[in-house]
Parts: structure tokens; sequence; C-alpha cells
């Protein structure tokens, strides 16, 4: 091809009206091009942050757990005893990121999990009285609210309220009301019921402790709470200590190999000399709960403790009949209830399973956009929830 005859095509290109709009045609796309980069640019850096970000909560999770311990002592600069939750005092050292002057006697701290080292400083423990705020409650349940309990109310009544009420009766008669009474019988049978119908039917402040929470939340100051909790009864007399759950601290134990049980132990012997020391007129009542009346250490069992037992049995049958009736209470029905049937079906069951099958069969209107119950609602309700118990057992036996 001869450089002075053109094809056509590069004629096209040196025409200057073409290459102008050329020109402009190339100058949009570049702009195009340009935002397109700053958008992908944006979309990197976001993904980069998510990565980070990413990357940090997976090294969070990947960091072992650190133990949870107290300053004895400073030795000395970069030395200092503590006494971890886990057992004996230990001599560790200190790492160098932590500012000296915050360390000291009963400090909690966190300690490396090989080498003990502390290594955080952690905020002081809830002031202890915050947390026993929260211990006490405002029941609302009376005594209406029982059904088939009627001996065992009387029984009450007459070892915790009348004292509470009426103290210059006991003076006068010149006997002692017992100290404590310790309700007992199988789960969900009413004795937390029970408890909080008589703090209220009182009006004496409800200090509720539960067992298996001792043990459980305050790790390590079992026995100190017991004593604070007694007396903090005693500050807010007249008042209901109630202790659920006392199998939870109050179990014989065969052996105390762990630190665990040593410390449940401490806690079941504060517990122990707190209701010794105790005056049976005051205006302080215990009452404790238990399912396993068969487990408690009999040291509880002595007089002058939990010496009055009160039994809590599963319903009978005039019983059942009168914890349906409180229950089926304020539930919009639609026709005459069979409690009969109700009543017939649910041999053995407890109040609390009574409770079940009536909230059930609401749960069975509501499945049905029905805002009324009818009779049908509670047979699904009976099935459904003896069907449910016999599952657990089975699972429970075929376990063993
Ligand atoms: N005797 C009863 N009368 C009425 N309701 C009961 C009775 N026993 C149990 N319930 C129902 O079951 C629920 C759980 O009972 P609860 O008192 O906690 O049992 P426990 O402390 O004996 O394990 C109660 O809140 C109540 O709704
Ligand atoms: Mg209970």
């Amino acid at each position: 091809m001869s450089k002075d005859k053109l094809s056509p095509f590069e004629e096209e290109k040196n025409d200057p009206a073409y290459l102008l709009s050329y020109a402009h045609h190339l100058e949009r796309q570049a702009r195009q091009l340009e935002s397109e980069k700053q958008l992908v640019e944006s979309e990197r850096l976001r993904l980069q942050r998510e990565v980070n970000n990413l990357r940090a909560e997976l090294e969070r999770l990947r960091t072992p757990p650190l133990f949870m311990g107290y300053i004895v002592e400073i030795i000395s600069e970069n030395k200092a005893v503590v006494r971890s939750t886990t057992g004996p005092n230990l001599v560790v050292s200190i790492s160098r990121r932590i500012d000296q002057s915050q360390l000291k006697p009963q400090t909690r701290v966190a300690l490396n999990q090989r080498t003990f080292a502390i290594i955080d400083v952690l905020p002081p423990a809830k002031d202890p009285l915050v947390r026993k705020m929260e211990l006490i409650e405002k029941p609302t349940e009376t005594y209406a609210d029982i059904g088939g309990l009627d001996k065992q109310i009387q029984e009450v009544k007459e070892t915790v309220e009348l004292p509470l009420l009426k103290p210059e009766l006991f003076e006068k008669v010149g006997i002692n009301p017992p100290k404590g009474v310790l309700l007992h019988g199988p789960p969900g049978t009413g004795k937390t019921l029970l408890a909080k119908a008589v703090a209220n039917e009182t009006n004496a402040a409800f200090i509720r402790l539960i067992g298996s929470e001792l043990v459980q939340k305050f790790i390590g100051e079992g026995a100190r709470l017991v004593r604070e909790l007694f007396e903090f009864a005693r500050e807010n007399a007249p008042s209901i200590l109630f202790i659920d759950e006392l199998d939870a601290i109050g179990s014989r134990r065969l052996d105390l190999a762990t630190s665990g049980d040593r410390e449940v132990q401490r806690t079941l012997m504060q517990l122990l000399s707190e209701l010794d020391g105790f005056n049976p007129r005051g205006d302080v009542k215990v009452i404790a709960a238990t399912n396993r009346l068969d487990i408690l250490d009999p040291a509880l069992l002595r007089p002058g403790r939990f010496d009055r037992l009160i039994e809590i049995p599963i319903p009978n049958e005039e019983a059942r009949r009168s914890i349906f009736k409180i229950h089926l209470k304020g539930m919009n029905i639609s026709e005459e209830i069979d409690i009969d049937y109700l009543v017939q079906m649910t041999d053995g069951s407890s109040g609390a399973e009574i409770h079940n099958i009536t909230m059930e069969a609401g749960m069975f209107a509501i499945r049905n956009n029905r805002d009324y119950i009818t009779n049908e609602d509670f047979h699904n309700a009976v099935k459904k929830v003896k069907g449910d118990k016999e599952k657990v057992v089975r699972n429970v036996t075929g376990f063993i």
C-alpha cells in the first residue's frame, strides 16, 4: 500500500469532524471507566474491611480462655502471689503491659491458662449488696392459687405465718415456733408456689435463694453469701428466706475429692451454723424446698434446723380437680368442660403438668384461629402432655 493513497477508512480518520466526535466518545468512555474503577475500588475497600473484621473475630474465637484469680500479695515489680479460683496460691509473673498501680491485694485479674501470668486487670465483682437486692422478690401468688394442699397450707400458716404476724402469742404460751420448715415432694407439686403465697399473704420481704444458682453463679462465695443473706433477711425483717432446691447445697456427700464439692460443703456448714444461731422468735423465717429429701444431709434435719417437714405430694383426684378449676379460671371456654374426664386422665400428674395441659389447650385454640377453647382442645392437650412425658421417661430409662 502506497503512502499517498489512503484507504477510505483512513481518509475518514483525517476528517476533523469525525475525529472530534471520536475524541468525545473516548472521553466519555474514559469517564465511565474512571467511575467504574472508583466503584470497584470502594467495593474492594469494603471487602477488605470485612476480611479484617472476620480475621479479628476468628482471632478472638481462637484465643484460649483465661483463668480468673485474685491478687494476694505483690512481691516485686514483676511477680505476685495470686489465688486462682481453681485452687492453690501461685507465684506468677505480671505482664509488662499492666499498670502496676492498679494491682492491689484482692484485685480481680485474668491469668494466662498455661503460665498463670497476670495479663489483664478485671473490674471488681459486682457489689454483693446489689446482687442480694436481685434476690428480693415481690410474689403475687395467693393461697387461692394453690389447689389441693389445704392441710399443708394450714401447717405453713401455723409455723410461718402466725409467728410472723402474732409473735406475742408464742411468747405468752411460752413455746418457740419451729425455725424453719422444709417442703418436700416430687417436682412441680407447688412447693415454690406455696412459699411465694406465704410471703405474699404475710407481706413479708421474700428473699429467694436457689441452691443450684448458689453453687453455679456465686462460685467461691457460697459460704459468704449465705452468711450475708441471713444478715440481709434480718435487716429486712419481717422476712422470709426461701431456699429453693436445697438439695443442691445440702446433699449428703460421699467423697469430697474435688474442690467444687468442698466448696459446696463449706456453704452447707455455713447454712447449718446460721440456722443454729437463729432466734426462732424473731421475725425472720426460713422455708426450704427440695425434690430429694432422700439425699439430704441428715445434719439439716436435726432438731433446731429444718425440723418441721411438710410433705407436698402428687395430687389425688380431688386435688387435681381443684387445680384444674384454678387454672381454668380466666380462660375463655366455649362449652362446659368435662373436668371429670380431665381428672381421670391425669392420674399421677403433678400440678405443673396440669398447668401445662391448660396452656396447651389454649395453644390448640390459637393454632386453629379461635379465641375460645373447646373440650376437644383439652383432649388434644392431655394427649400431647402425657405423650411428651412418656417420651421423656422412655429416653431416661433408655440411658440406664
Ligand atoms: N397445687 C397446685 N395448685 C395449682 N397450681 C400448681 C400446683 N402445683 C403446681 N402448680 C403449677 O405448676 C407450677 C410450678 O409449680 P412449682 O411450685 O414451681 O413446683 P415445685 O416448686 O414443687 O417444683 C406453678 O407455678 C403452678 O402453675
Ligand atoms: Mg420449685
